[in-house]
């Protein structure tokens, strides 16, 4: 019988086979989001549920697949309301002895920290049926916003508030800056949520499916999206345009500050965008209603700092800004710290995340890729003793 003759190596990959950042790669479908051309969530154009505004009923069309009845949207957004009202004692202690240690934490990484207790004592141990994943996902979209709320007020002092009646908007915009919103600030707020809701394989959602493909829970898949989230290039950009706002303080500057990010090779914040290469349609929906929101306000002199950035950036770069643009400024205006502003995009983004979650699990095959070796060439092993 023939000596068993060693397997072949598999041919070598070629360094121009791979895509840096997997950029153009489809690594899969989806039923929930559409970016082309137009942003859809579940084939409805994002802007007339934009303009309404209701963070309840997008969530309950990326989890279901269709739009709620008035029956099903009164009663998920009562559930909604209940898990945000039932933050186990035990993760609201761990939580106040944090809060007490360090209290200038980035508020993302409280949120990422309490997401995964939550995990722990709601024992989310191996993904269930469907509608035991969607009852999982609907108490994080209470329970999220309840334990950034309770993240603020035991930072600031103060013993966790209780949390109001009505929408998750105007329950959360209550909470965050004390005082009753008017119902034009609950709807540019909604329609932010909305407008932060889902984005297809954005790096968050694919690090969420990333973990859900290995057959791990749902909390570990949100608390690795949260993770994700909170990087400069992704979710926490919201947070540093306000700092470059801050930071070129009028019109009369931009100029010289844009060319000095230029110079430094350095990205602006709240421009650019993977996808989109010639414009956010969520910023220009945005834009414009934040440009309406603040008209005859003292917030109307940022705005037309941001019309200087944005035309600099479009003549020298052809760059348009993307959703965070828009999205800081209607934060600051409504009097939100900027603290907040990425927790908040996490409130609104569980929603895409849990849907994805669940479409992964109910057509999972792992997610491992591949990679092309860049390192040192094959040698030989010496044991430590001879390496001196
Ligand atoms: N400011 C300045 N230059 C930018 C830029 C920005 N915001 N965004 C992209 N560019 C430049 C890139 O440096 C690149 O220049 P080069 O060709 O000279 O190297 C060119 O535009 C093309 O960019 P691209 O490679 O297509 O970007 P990407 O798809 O790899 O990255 C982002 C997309 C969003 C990460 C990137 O645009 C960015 O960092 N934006 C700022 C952060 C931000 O707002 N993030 C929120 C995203 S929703």
């Amino acid at each position: 019988m023939a000596a068993p003759q060693p397997a072949s190596p598999p041919p070598a990959r070629a360094a121009t086979e791979f895509a840096k950042g997997l950029a153009g790669v489809i690594a899969g479908q989806t039923s929930i989001c559409s970016l082309d051309g137009t942003l859809r969530y579940r084939g409805y154009d994002i802007e007339p549920l934009a303009m309404a505004g209701d963070f309840e009923e997008v969530a309950w069309l990326l989890l279901h697949g269709d739009l709620p009845t008035c029956a099903e949207h009164a009663a998920f957004s009562e559930r909604l309301s209940l898990a945000a009202r039932s933050l186990d004692p035990t993760v609201l202690d761990a939580l106040h002895r944090l809060a007490s240690a360090s209290p200038q934490a980035s508020v993302m990484d409280a949120l990422r920290t309490g997401i995964s207790m939550l995990g722990l004592v709601e024992r989310d141990d191996t993904p269930g049926p469907r509608t035991a994943l969607i009852a999982q996902a609907e108490r994080l979209l209470g329970l999220t916003p309840a334990i950034l709320a309770a993240w603020i007020d035991l930072t600031s002092g103060r013993p966790p508030q209780p949390w109001p009646e009505g929408p998750i908007a105007r329950a959360l915009l209550q909470r965050l800056t004390g005082r009753e919103p008017s119902p034009a600030q609950v709807a540019i707020f909604g329609t932010t949520l909305v407008l932060y809701a889902e984005h297809e394989f954005n790096a968050s959602t694919f690090a969420a499916r990333t973990v859900a493909s290995t057959g791990s829970d749902m909390h570990s898949a949100v608390t690795a999206a949260i993770g994700a989230l909170k990087g400069p290039l992704h979710g926490g950009a919201n947070e540093k345009v306000l700092e470059v706002l801050g930071e070129i303080g009028s019109a009369d500057r931009a100029d010289a500050w844009v060319h000095e990010q230029f110079a430094a090779k350095r990205v602006v914040m709240g421009f650019g965008h993977r996808v989109y290469k010639d414009g956010d349609v969520r910023a220009k929906l945005l834009g414009r209603m934040c440009r309406t929101m603040v008209r005859g306000t003292d917030a109307e002199r940022l705005e037309e700092l941001a019309d200087r950035v944005e035309r600099i950036m479009l003549d020298k770069k052809a760059l348009k800004p993307n959703l965070d643009w828009p999205a800081a400024r209607v934060y600051h205006a409504l009097g939100l710290p900027v603290k907040v502003f990425t927790p908040i995009f996490v409130v609104a983004r569980m929603s895409g995340w849990t849907a994805h979650v669940i479409e992964q699990i109910g057509d999972n095959r792992i997610i491992r890729p591949l990679s092309v070796y860049s390192g040192a060439a094959a040698r030989d092993y010496l044991p430590l003793a001879t390496r001196g």
